[in-house]
């Protein structure tokens, strides 16, 4: 096998692995996030090498060959799971980045896990990596990588991204190692942020914690340019939407509408379990109209899938208890025989289900307390071929900054969101008409490969570097 000369390196790979109990056999099935969905295209485009962890602790299998991308698993121990990615990933950076709307946990064996964690991802892909190659980090999950990779090879070309948001820096100033952290996320040429105010954020949180001063966007560190930017994220939009038309999903889309009992409204949330993603506040604006009246089962019913998502962490744990109470509560106020008012599936669902899902929902509710993008929101729109329905979303998603024509809310405050609720489910056809419309041709231009073109091209790599005819 020769050395790759484009790599991503990821906490996950796009797909995870499991050993079945009887033949002893792996088997792949596709992992869940935003992440995933958006560099899965472009992996195909440029082919590479993806190098994370394959989900598992059960069994590390070796590098396979998938759709000409080579994946390349990063063995994790079960103690390591615990305190790299269940503790320190998402208990202690996961909430602080996301406007803390949970306490961050904060233990010192996680970070010293954490580090070792980072300097194994490091080690493979510098084994990897062609002599100039471009290598490419994601998330959270591996700040320290492009410093530990840049003392090992010099010679690369490396980029990072962050797919969530970066606190303001009164908050990012609790992290016990801030300054570890902004100096390993430093080690690479060019950083990426899903909004201006995030690249903001860091800029602010460098000239506050470090000794490097930044100019502008620059920041010159130990003699090297690297350089903080917004570069929003986005779908495979012309994939979305043929599926969206494809003759099993609209058929399927139809099916669903009937299981549900023909309503009127259909109103849907799909999300990972997650706090961030304001479930329980949808639930509660949903459960009000219910209540007074403004909304009434069968007429109106929700559908709300909740996606299985790390649940072991305790705050996971606690709010699927939370949602699921409330779900109950609200079925047994308002629910008929045979006709809940809320279907709640804590599934995971393939893309064709979902856009099923997308083009069968009047009203997408997307409502998250804060969200570096939300692919969601961008998949509906991709899914309405027809230009019609209503995208409510929340001002704390990303997505917010592009998707103009959605009916925006403030999830902190329910009287509001009722409001918009009623809205969007009684604005003329028109009118939505004209709101789809204009999100649709948005989409249509900023789909995810000129997102990869335009962090490439920043990042000072032509176009045939990463090609696959190379
Ligand atoms: N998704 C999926 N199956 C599900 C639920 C979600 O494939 O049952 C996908 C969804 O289509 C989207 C991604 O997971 O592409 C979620 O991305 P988003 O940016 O909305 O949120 P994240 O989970 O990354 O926080
Ligand atoms: C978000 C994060 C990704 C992560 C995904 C799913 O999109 O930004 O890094 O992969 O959620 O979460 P999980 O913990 O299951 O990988």
């Amino acid at each position: 096998h020769s050395k790759a000369a484009f790599i991503v390196v990821a906490n996950r790979l796009p797909i995870d692995a499991s050993v079945d109990e009887e033949s002893g056999e792996v088997q792949w099935v596709r992992s869940p996030g935003g992440l995933v969905t958006a560099l899965e295209p472009v992996l195909r485009d440029h082919h590479g090498t993806w190098i994370g962890w394959a989900g598992t602790t059960e069994a590390t299998p070796g590098p396979v060959d998938s759709e000409g991308v080579r994946l390349l698993p990063v063995e994790l121990s079960k103690d390591e799971v615990r305190a790299y990615y269940e503790g320190y990933s998402n208990a202690s950076l996961w909430p602080l980045y996301h406007d803390a709307v949970e306490p961050s946990v904060f233990r010192r064996s996680w970070w010293k896990t954490y580090c070792e964690v980072n300097e194994r991802f490091a080690e493979v892909c510098a084994a990897e990596a062609a002599e100039g190659a471009v290598v490419w980090i994601q998330d959270y999950q591996l700040q320290l990588v492009p410093a530990m990779l840049r003392e090992r090879r010099p010679d690369l070309r490396i980029g990072f991204f962050l797919h969530i948001p970066f606190p303001p820096v009164e908050l990012f100033m609790q992290l016990p190692q801030r300054r570890q952290i902004l100096e390993g996320v430093l080690g690479a040429d060019l950083i990426g942020f899903q909004r201006p105010l995030a690249a903001e954020n860091f800029l602010k949180a460098v000239e506050t914690v470090t000794e490097y001063e930044p100019k502008g966007h620059l920041i010159t560190v130990d003699g090297r340019h690297v350089s903080a930017d917004a570069f929003p994220i986005s779908i495979d939009t012309e994939g979305n939407t043929s599926i969206a038309s494809s003759a099993r999903v609209t058929q399927r889309a139809k099916e669903i509408r009937a299981e549900l009992g023909d309503p009127e409204t259909l109103i849907l949330g799909v999300d990972r379990l997650d706090y961030t993603k304001g479930i329980e506040q949808r639930l509660k604006a949903y459960r009000e109209l219910l209540e007074d009246g403004s909304m009434s089962v069968p007429e109106t019913v929700m559908v709300q899938v909740a996606t299985p998502s790390r649940e072991r962490v305790e705050q996971y744990r606690v709010l699927r208890h939370r949602v699921e109470r409330e779900v109950g509560r609200i079925n047994g106020d308002f629910g008929k025989v045979g006709l809940p008012a809320v279907h709640y599936l804590h599934q995971s669902y393939d893309r064709y289900e979902l856009a099923a899902l997308y083009r069968a929902a009047d009203v997408m509710a997307v409502t998250p307390l804060r969200d570096g993008m939300n692919l969601v929101a961008k998949e509906y729109c991709a899914a309405r071929i027809d230009d019609s329905g209503a995208l409510l979303l929340s001002e704390f998603a990303g997505a917010a900054g592009e998707l103009s024509g959605a009916y925006r809310v403030n999830p902190y405050d329910i009287t509001q969101m009722k409001r918009r609720f009623m809205t969007a489910v009684t604005a003329p056809e028109e009118e939505k008409r004209e709101r789809m419309e204009k999100m649709r041709s948005f989409l249509k231009e900023y789909n995810v490969d000129r997102w990869a073109r335009g962090f490439l091209t920043a990042l000072g790599v032509p176009e045939s570097a990463t090609d696959e005819t190379r």
